[in-house]
């Protein structure tokens, strides 16, 4: 059993006695690229991490929630009441009340249950371990309750219960990462649609490497802006007379562009359309198995979010030209922005040197040291055992 897997059961026996009636996990996710494009109906190419949420779990029968967590000294308790309405329950445990309550706004009957989390996916750096306890609660209940929801609609189940009942505006992307993901493979998702594809993305095969800088930067008003950026792209469709910003065509931005009398909403618009564009020729590229010509787009993207949607802060940038600097095929961003991670397509026997590369950098600049890691593409929510 995985060290998280003993440390969720373990705590499982300690604060409820007895054994769980199973285990299930969903990892944490990094964006290869499709960055603030899921809100607009766009494309985006994620792929879900190594690094995983477990939920032990037993149902019970007096209707009620009891939730766990590694970052808590004690569960966290509630009933129909509090499930029923949204903000009735806050912190890290709002995420597995949030999925209490979509089910239940969606006509299932929830089961009661024990749960105890414990998590390897870094909390607050933009890999999605919001997400992920979602999933991993979504896939518990669903099976303890012999509930009828295939998993292609977990996702948007998951994303209800993020923005109806934690309150954060977020799109599809995380939620359909972290549970369609697959090993061995990046998310191609259509996300007006839900349609996706399984793209190849071998990198060992390949002697490449994806190397994560967790920038370690304090998000700043991260929630605010993600919001501002969103209700930007949403009027800005509106003005154009599309019903989102996915359909304005590459051939067609010029002329949108030029209809926007706003520069800042231009630059927006700009970033919105030309990512989806770089989403596709990305997906292109890996179709034809030419995984290092995709650095540059990468990187094209980084700079798209820096200059044009206006959302990293000077840790992200340095760790991307850093990381370019020390011989990256391409770096940039990956998640909301205003802190978390950044993403660098490297040689597999150079990833240490460029991790090196980048902490010196930060040292240089008189950063907090960044936190560094390779990963592979990994599969989505799943039970255990
Ligand atoms: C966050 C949100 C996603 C997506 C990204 C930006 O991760 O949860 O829905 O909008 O930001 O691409």
């Amino acid at each position: 059993m995985s060290d998280v897997a003993a440390r969720a059961t373990a705590g499982f026996r300690q604060r409820y006695g007895g054994e769980p009636a199973g285990r299930w996990a969903a990892p944490g996710r990094v964006n290869l690229i499709g960055e603030h494009t899921d809100y607009n109906d766009g494309f985006v190419l994620p792929f879900a991490l190594p690094l995983r949420t477990v939920v032990a779990a037993a149902a019970t029968d007096d209707g009620r929630w009891s939730v766990w967590s590694e970052l808590d000294d004690e569960p966290v308790e509630f009933g129909p009441a509090e499930a029923d309405e949204p903000g009735g329950v806050d912190g890290w445990a709002a995420y597995v009340a949030g999925v209490v309550w979509a089910l239940r706004a969606a006509g299932h009957t929830v089961p009661g249950a024990r749960l105890a989390i414990a998590s390897d996916v870094p909390v607050g750096s933009g890999l999605s371990s919001s997400a992920a306890i979602e999933a991993a609660v979504l896939a518990a209940l669903v099976e303890l309750g012999g509930l009828d929801l295939p998993a292609d609609r977990w996702p948007r189940l998951a994303q209800r219960a993020e923005n109806d009942y934690v309150g954060a505006p977020t799109g599809i992307m995380d939620q359909s990462a972290v549970i369609r993901g697959r090993s061995g493979h990046a998310l191609f998702l259509d996300c007006r649609t839900e349609a996706v594809e399984q793209i190849p993305f071998d990198l060992e095969a390949a002697g490449l490497a994806v190397l994560v800088v967790d920038s370690r930067a304090p998000h700043r008003h991260a929630d605010g802006e993600y919001a501002a950026r969103r209700k930007s792209c949403e009027r800005a469709a509106e003005t154009l007379g599309v019903a989102a910003l996915r359909d304005v065509a590459t051939g067609d931005l010029d002329a949108a562009l030029a209809r926007l009398d706003d520069a800042e909403t231009r630059r927006r618009v700009r970033h919105v359309v030309t990512e989806d564009q770089r989403v596709l020729d990305t997906v292109e590229l890996l179709r034809a198995g030419r995984i290092r010509d995709i650095g540059p787009l990468l990187t094209a993207s980084h700079a798209s979010m820096r200059d044009d949607f206006e959302i990293t802060v000077p840790e992200i940038d340095t760790a991307v030209e850093a990381a370019l600097a020390a011989g990256a095929y391409g770096a940039r961003m990956t998640g909301g922005g205003f802190g978390g991670c950044v993403l660098a397509l490297v040689d597999a026997d150079a990833a240490d040197a460029v991790a090196a590369a980048v902490t010196a950098a930060y040292a240089d600049r008189g950063f907090a040291a960044p936190g560094t890691l390779t990963v592979l593409p990994a599969g989505g929510a799943t039970r255990l055992d």
